[in-house]
């Protein structure tokens, strides 16, 4: 008789968590682009607000979801559970707020990262996200902002740079423009950038 294994229990497959909060324009984004593949797919969609956009987007692409509480976060080992169910390989941060506990780092060494909305190491780090970092750019007269995706380690925003992509700020440009331009990077990069770091790990 042939052993159960489901399709993400399958060694040819790599298997994604998605960690968002928001309204999950980039979590969109990323179902999209690997919607048709056989060889890497997003499973789990982890928020840590009930009632995250991020959510929806799960139910309509019928991915799991996993709620977690600061307490379940922090103080268990509950999420890790969840994650090792679903045989899950690589973590994206895509608008997720919460510092990152050791035990998911050492769990995923190398294998979590986080798109900021800026150039790091500029306008980063706690309490600087969305329409902050926009706001704080805009402020300080930039003339450039842009993305960057990290590694992620025990600091906010200071895990080592694997890919930054910049676009030019008018002097007439207000937060909301600039988080616009930053959008359209995010959405075309982002994805990619994920295919290629998911690819090039060892099955
Ligand atoms: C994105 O712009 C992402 O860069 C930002 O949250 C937004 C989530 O949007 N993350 C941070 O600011 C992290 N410091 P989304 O929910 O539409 O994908």
């Amino acid at each position: 008789m042939q052993p159960f294994v489901t399709e993400f229990m399958s060694k040819s497959v790599k298997n994604i968590a998605i960690l968002a909060s928001g309204a999950g324009s980039n979590a969109q984004k990323i179902l999209e682009h690997f919607s048709d593949r056989m060889d890497i797919a997003v499973r789990l969609i982890v928020s840590n607000k009930q009632d995250a956009g991020v959510l929806n987007i799960a139910k309509v692409a019928s991915i799991d979801t996993f709620i977690v509480t600061r307490d379940s976060f922090y103080a268990t080992t509950d999420l890790l559970v969840e994650l090792d169910k679903r045989n899950i390989d690589f973590i994206v941060l895509a608008g997720f707020l919460w510092l990152i506990p050791p035990y998911l780092i050492q769990h995923y060494p190398d294998r979590i990262i986080n798109i900021h909305p800026a150039l790091l190491p500029k306008f980063g780090g706690k309490g600087m996200y969305g329409h902050f970092v926009h706001e704080a750019v805009h402020l300080a007269k930039e003339t450039h902002s842009g993305i960057t995706i990290h590694y992620v380690n025990e600091k906010y925003d200071e895990g080592s740079i694997v890919f930054q992509e910049r676009c030019e700020i008018l002097p007439s440009d207000q937060p909301e423009d600039i988080a616009k331009k930053v959008q359209v990077l995010e959405h075309s990069h982002y994805p990619t950038v994920i295919d290629q770091l998911v690819s090039s790990l060892p099955l």
